[in-house]
């Protein structure tokens, strides 16, 4: 781990320990992966403008959020199936999480059970969930994670049909043996077990609806936040019905090909949101710079997906730990050049 320094570091580390069928599904977007190019395009078209003169000879990254303090504006975001990159798998994120001070946000489709996590884990977690089609085996997974000690739980409505993903067909991507989805064991094995093939996948609902939503709010007695809004008008709707945050996500590119890149789709979300709730934002990012852009366009902290996984590869926890470290570093210095001591003050 001496000689990585960046985030892609990682990922050619990363690339060089997984099998092709694991580095391909990580990696792998939606279609012709414009979207995912995009993501990293649009931050490298933005440029910064620094002020002078300003002593940044204190340099502080944290930043309140639900009225709890976080070390850095940095948070890892849900990505399953962490026992295809280490044996450990969520377990070893959590440890990782915890050396960085860092949360961590479990998926649904994680391979240890919400508990396993939640117990490793000396830190708040956040729980993701994909409404499925049995309503009350959702409300069960949602109490599971709040009763586990999760402080929020962030749905994902954004893929509620697959998208076309060569990528992972190209690499034959199936869960390798031993790797399942162990929040869902007590469904049927025909469907806890169902392969993400085909335009209907039913191990995420298609009908989900401002209804669920709403439902959603009333069963949820923890933060409730909506993952993976692009369109102003339904951030607007997502508040009016109650939740406490929004993440600006396009799901690292794997949901639909061609739409906009999160930082480009950022400030509308902003502005129609006025402040009412916080905002997060991820896909892309892999640069100090990139976390201070979403910053300053009105995102309250940012998510991380593949990088942590490229760390969880490299070394276990301490990979994790060490890419939150090299990420929230170059966040310090970016704040130092561009004249800003505190992130409030981006
Ligand atoms: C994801 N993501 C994701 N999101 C979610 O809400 N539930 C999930 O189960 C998953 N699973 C998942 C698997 C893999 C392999 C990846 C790469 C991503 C999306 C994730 O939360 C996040 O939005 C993106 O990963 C952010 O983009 P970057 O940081 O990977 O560019």
């Amino acid at each position: 781990m001496d000689q990585l320094f960046t985030l892609a570091d990682f990922e050619a580390a990363a690339n060089q320990r997984l099998t092709a069928m694991a580095s391909e599904y990580l990696k792998a977007g939606i279609a012709d992966e414009i979207t995912v190019r995009d993501n990293r395009a649009a931050f490298d078209r933005l440029r910064l403008m620094p002020r002078l003169f300003i002593d940044v000879s204190r340099l502080d990254t944290r930043i309140s959020l639900f009225g709890c303090e976080h070390v850095s504006p940095i948070l890892l975001a849900p990505v399953g199936y962490h026992k295809i990159f280490h044996p450990e798998g969520e377990l070893a994120t959590a440890e990782g999480a915890n050396l960085a001070n860092a949360t961590f946000a479990a998926a649904t489709f994680s391979s240890f059970p919400i508990e396993e996590i939640c117990a490793r884990s000396q830190r708040p977690m956040w729980f993701q969930i994909y409404v499925q089609n049995d309503r009350t085996f959702t409300q069960t997974l949602i109490e599971r994670a709040i009763s586990s000690g999760c402080e929020a739980i962030v749905v994902t409505p954004d893929t509620p049909v697959n998208g076309p993903r060569e990528r992972e067909l190209r690499a034959g991507f199936h869960l390798p043996p031993g790797v399942e989805r162990a929040n869902l064991r007590s469904l049927p094995p025909e469907l806890a077990n169902a392969p993400h093939r085909g335009i209907f996948t039913p191990i995420r609902a298609a009908n989900v609806t401002w209804d669920d939503l709403k439902w959603l709010r009333k069963i949820c007695t923890v933060k409730l936040l909506v993952k993976g809004i692009l369109n102003p008008e339904d951030a607007l709707r997502a508040v009016d019905c109650g939740v406490d945050g929004i993440v600006v996500s396009n799901h690292g590119g794997r949901g639909l090909d061609t739409v906009p890149a999160t930082i480009d789709a950022l400030p509308a979300v902003a502005l129609a949101v006025d402040g009412r709730v916080p905002i997060l934002l991820d896909s892309g990012i892999r640069r100090g710079t990139d976390v201070y852009k979403a910053l300053q366009r009105g995102a309250t902290a940012v998510m991380i997906g593949r990088p942590f996984i490229h760390g969880l590869a490299v070394a276990g926890p301490e990979g994790v730990a060490r890419v939150i470290q090299i990420l929230r570093t170059e966040l310090e210095m970016t704040m130092g050049l561009m004249g800003r001591s505190s992130v409030r003050e981006i």
